[in-house]
């Protein structure tokens, strides 16, 4: 079964998206359609990107893991917030640690908002930064919208949007895991 790491990538106080990070968990290992792990960037609290982690003398333990989770996944899925059309700077700050760690890496956006449109405007930033670092970002996209009212805290949709949520994300992984070799 392939292994799919979740990148959680809100730090800030009060967040919304985790849920939708804890959803995907779920909804991968109760379909047995992966291992999933979730990254949570506000766990790892790390510190504000300095240099490369391939190129510091003494890296601290947990990026050396957080690279190594990366490397070993058969694909990521990062859950992102939109702050002002963009996506968050922890975030950025562990595309830029990383680099071969990257490299050919499925990968595929949930992007979240509290409003209706779900995030569609931070998808192509990232998307860029993605491309540039040599992963390969795949066209499957998922919008969680009005994401603190669709979804509890343990990552349950709403009852009145779960059908619609779970055939999205089923269409969702479903395409993520067409580009993992052997799945
Ligand atoms: C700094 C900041 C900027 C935001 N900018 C946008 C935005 O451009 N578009 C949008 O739809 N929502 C925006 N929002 C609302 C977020 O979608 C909402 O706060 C959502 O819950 C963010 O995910 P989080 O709670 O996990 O941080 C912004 C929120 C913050 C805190």
């Amino acid at each position: 079964m392939p292994h799919i790491e979740i990148i959680s990538a809100s730090i800030r106080t009060g967040r919304q998206s985790h849920r939708v990070a804890l959803f995907f968990k779920k909804f991968l290992e109760e379909r047995k359609l992966a291992t999933a792990n979730i990254l949570d960037l506000k766990a790892y609290n790390f510190p504000l990107f300095d240099e490369r982690l391939a190129h510091q003398p003494n890296p601290i333990p947990s990026a050396k893991e957080f690279s190594e989770k990366i490397k070993g996944a058969n694909a990521v899925i990062i859950v992102t917030p939109e702050y002002n059309g963009g996506y968050p700077a922890s975030l950025k700050n562990v595309v830029d640690l990383l680099y071969n760690e990257w490299r050919r890496k499925p990968i595929a956006i949930a992007a979240c908002s509290d409003g209706p449109f779900g995030g569609t405007q931070v998808v192509t930033s990232l998307q860029f930064s993605l491309w540039k670092i040599g992963a390969l970002t795949v066209p499957a996209r998922f919008h969680a919208a009005s994401v603190q009212l669709a979804y509890d805290e343990q990552g349950n949709p709403n009852p009145k949007d779960k059908e619609l949520i779970e055939k999205l994300a089923a269409g969702f992984v479903g395409e993520l895991l067409r580009y993992v070799p052997n799945s």
